[in-house]
């Protein structure tokens, strides 16, 4: 299949440009920043949030893989986050409506629900976390997030193309996660609010990419959003524990003396019959 990726370059975008190229699709990958792209890949560089552009790049591709984004709140005022991941999300699904692209598959966030990012410190209402959870957050980057997802939901009416949001955890190489879990546990990194934040949940971006080539390869239609993350926590404790310590306030239903995510994906798991395939070796921890 012709298949553009977006934000190509940057974390996520290589390891799906490297997948997409790997099983075989032909891929145009576009980021605003050079990098090094497979052989065989055609990489434009510009910026989504142009209208022309980015209808130059989508004309006549089957799916669109939209990674392109500035992937946290590094904005005080709260505004040029907005602007370039509203904006070139905006030009994205609106190009690929107009193109008749069959499936838009796109990054949304587990920071939608508001914890990782807020000033105040916010807990989750419930777990296991799920779509339905409220989203309740004080921040710009979030809130590109649920816009995004309602952008999508506008253009599946307007047309045929079919949406599909991924709300990501933190997701990196799970050798990187398995350090950041060991230099926690041994006190060494000072970060223990942010983890705390972000509900020690985690994914593999290999696995990331699985996940969104079956989305974008599917014959889904309407627009979609699924919570996508490894089963496990990377937490010390048990998420009980780990619970009790950081979000009292948070209901728990359901079984959590073990390890489990906070996150359920069962969702996306009765959909595709895809489970992550890279985790934590507990072991080691
Ligand atoms: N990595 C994570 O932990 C994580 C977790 C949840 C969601 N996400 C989401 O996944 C997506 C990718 O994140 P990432 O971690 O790879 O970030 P990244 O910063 O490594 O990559 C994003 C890429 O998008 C490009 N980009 C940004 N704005 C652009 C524009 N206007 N035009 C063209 N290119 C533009 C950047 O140049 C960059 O190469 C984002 O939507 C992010 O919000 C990431």
């Amino acid at each position: 299949m012709k298949i553009t990726i977006t934000g190509a370059t940057g974390l996520l975008g290589k390891t799906a440009t490297q997948h997409f190229a790997a099983a075989g699709h032909q891929v145009t990958a576009v980021d605003r920043v050079d990098g090094e792209v497979p052989e065989g890949v055609k990489l434009v560089i510009g910026d989504l949030t142009d209208l022309d552009f980015t209808d130059s790049v989508i004309a006549g591709a089957d799916a669109v893989v939209h990674l392109g984004a500035i992937p946290s709140p590094r904005d005080e005022r709260q505004y040029f986050v907005f602007r370039n991941n509203c904006d070139s999300t905006f030009a994205v699904f609106s190009a690929a409506v107009h193109a008749k692209v069959k499936v838009v598959a796109y990054a949304s966030s587990q920071s939608i629900y508001g914890t990782a990012w807020s000033d105040d410190w916010y807990s989750p209402q419930y777990l296991p976390i799920d779509e339905q959870h409220p989203l309740v957050y004080q921040e710009s980057y979030a809130l590109t997030k649920e816009v995004n997802e309602l952008s999508a939901q506008m253009f599946a009416r307007r047309g045929k193309t079919a949406f599909v949001g991924f709300r990501f955890p933190l997701t990196h190489d799970v050798e990187h996660i398995q350090k950041v879990a060991e230099e926690f546990k041994s006190g060494e990194d000072k970060r223990v609010s942010y983890l705390a934040k972000i509900c020690f949940s985690y994914l593999d971006r290999r696995d990331a990419a699985k996940a969104l080539e079956l989305a974008a390869t599917s014959d889904i239609t309407g627009a979609n959003v699924f919570v996508f993350s490894a089963p496990d926590s990377f937490s010390y404790m048990t998420t009980e524990e780990t619970f009790k310590k950081w979000h009292p306030t948070t209901e728990l239903r359901g079984d959590f003396s073990g390890y489990q995510s906070p996150f359920t994906s069962q969702k996306f798991i009765d959909r595709f019959g895809y489970k992550p395939q890279y985790l934590l070796d507990r072991s080691k921890m």
